[in-house]
């Protein structure tokens, strides 16, 4: 048990954060999540309650607010702190770069400059594997230099790294892991993604046109230099993302006291296309998917998926779902959250 060590998890309310939770509080640590709610909703809070049995202690807070968390800080003995809080669309970045710096490099300060009033040293951060760029290397490890970012978004991501790098002089211990693709959602059914509007995303896109919601699937591009010219991704299940994080504090927990900062790629390892995705779904789920082939969307990346051997190696994880049981309980809540019943 872990009930000794505190962990603050921002953005504990959202997609990824959510499921960490779950994870944190299953392993027995103690979690405080503060959460704007502007991008997610309360219901995830109690999802996260209905799966554990335990009551979460939640705060509305917005990380910028540096004296709501002074305050937090102030009546609770941290060990450490996971911050997801963060914009994270790429196409809106694209229209409002301005908000996405303010928001995704002023969290990021706020929480270091609390955590060090507070002397608590030990930050999981919360990166993409956007941080590359277009990479040489297809099966990119985390030597690969940072290309020029894609997105705003992108560019907050590699700026906060870099913070981060800067900072661990300064004695911080952090540790910086970079996404793939996360798709799924917890096999309860209980939590899961909640897209703002249309979706941007494949797997969202695909369960709301499985369930009606949206008329057809447009997959874009099958003119790539692939297997089947459809673009090639890392798609992980969202509770591998999540439990990686609990090893991530585990492994922070055997270090030796002192500076830190250590950057892993959070991925299966596997290249699946857009159709391989596509088919993988109606196989599993025996449910109709219309979709059709439309151009190129500009900004996509051809194919990339991870290397992950440093990450299996450092924290003895590895996956362990695979992408049928991602895609099986992504469309698990898809009808739950659409209360479909008998397709
Ligand atoms: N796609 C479609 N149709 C759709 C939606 C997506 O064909 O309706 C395709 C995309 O063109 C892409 C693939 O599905 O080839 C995956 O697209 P996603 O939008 O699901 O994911 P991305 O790989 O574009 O983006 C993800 C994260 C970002 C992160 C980026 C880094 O969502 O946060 O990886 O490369 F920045």
């Amino acid at each position: 048990m872990n009930s000794d060590q505190h962990i603050l998890v921002t953005g504990g309310a959202g997609y990824i954060g959510a499921h960490t939770v779950v994870e944190l509080l299953s392993a027995g640590y103690k979690v405080t999540v503060v959460d704007t709610l502007e991008r997610s909703e309360y219901r995830m809070i109690e999802g996260i309650e209905s799966i554990t049995g335990i009551r979460v202690d939640f705060h509305k807070i917005d990380c910028l607010d540096f004296v709501a968390l002074d305050t937090l800080f102030a009546a609770n003995d941290f060990s450490a702190v996971i911050h997801f809080a963060a914009y994270k669309s790429v196409n809106e970045s694209v229209v409002k770069p301005l908000e996405y710096y303010n928001n995704n490099l002023g969290s990021l300060l706020s929480v270091l400059e609390v955590m060090k009033k507070h002397h608590v040293q030990d930050i999981i951060f919360s990166s993409s594997c956007t941080v590359y760029g277009q990479p040489d290397q297809i099966q990119v490890d985390e030597s690969a230099p940072f290309k020029t970012a894609e997105s705003p978004y992108g560019s907050t991501k590699q700026l906060c790294e870099h913070i981060l790098k800067d900072v661990a002089t300064d004695g911080f211990r952090v540790i910086s892991l970079r996404y793939f693709n996360p798709i799924g959602a917890h096999p309860s059914a209980m939590i899961g993604e909640l897209p703002i509007g249309v979706p941007n995303n494949l797997v969202p896109y695909v369960t709301q046109t499985a369930a009606g919601v949206r008329d057809k699937l447009t997959v874009f591009g099958n003119d790539y230099n692939t297997l089947d010219g459809s673009c090639v991704r890392d798609f992980i299940h969202v509770s591998d993302v999540a439990s990686a994080h609990v090893k991530a504090i585990d492994y922070l927990n055997q270090q030796q006291k002192g500076n830190l900062f250590d950057a892993y790629n959070l991925g299966t390892g596997q290249g699946v296309s857009v159709l391989q995705l596509v088919k993988k779904f109606i196989e599993v789920t025996g449910v109709k998917l219309p979709y059709t082939i439309g151009s190129r969307r500009p900004g996509d990346v051809e194919k990339v998926y991870a290397d992950p051997s440093k990450i299996n190696k450092a924290f003895g994880w590895s996956t362990t779902y695979d992408l049928g049981q991602s895609l099986i309980h992504a469309w698990q809540w898809e009808k739950k959250i659409r209360n479909l019943k008998g397709i």
